[in-house]
């Protein structure tokens, strides 16, 4: 697979998560394993620009496919997160910049959000749209600052 513009050759087995082979064996430890099943959204990385839970993935799926962890990202969505103070712990961090980038690809290719649209890509639409990827220390009011900053 191609990793942040590498191509990464990996000889796992079957059963090896995208978010184990990308931490353990290529050492990228951006993506972070928080619940491991899905829950929280910390290890969100971007497959062909489109943002999925690694820990739900099998790397040996990814064959060929074009992988961006946080550590590939140079995103205006960065500076806005230091700037909104949209990090306290970190540690959901880079999934939530993952996520947002990735969603908002996906506003931008018309995808809709469980939330009814009003006028634009609003606040309660961002909190719908980001709702798979949870912050468990203080830093959530800036995140949704930050994310909002960039998609104004
Ligand atoms: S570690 Fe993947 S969703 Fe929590
Ligand atoms: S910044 Fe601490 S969990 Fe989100």
């Amino acid at each position: 697979m191609k990793v942040n513009g590498s191509v990464e050759s990996l000889d796992v087995e079957p059963w090896v998560s995208l978010l184990d082979a990308l931490r353990e064996r290529l050492g990228l430890t951006g993506p972070k394993k928080g619940c491991d099943q899905g829950a929280c959204g910390a290890c969100t990385v971007l497959a062909d620009g489109v943002r999925i839970n690694a820990c739900l993935a099998l790397a040996v799926q990814y064959d060929g496919r074009e992988i961006t962890t946080i550590e590939g990202v140079a995103h205006p969505l960065q500076e806005a997160f230091v700037r909104n103070d949209g990090l306290q712990c970190g540690y959901c961090t880079p999934g939530q910049i993952c996520s947002a980038i990735g969603m908002l690809a996906e506003y931008e290719a018309g995808m809709p959000s469980a939330v009814p649209e009003s006028s634009g890509l609003d606040e309660a639409q961002i909190r719908e749209r980001m709702s798979g990827n949870l912050c468990r220390c203080g830093a959530y009011n800036g995140i949704m600052d930050a994310i909002k900053e960039v998609s104004g």
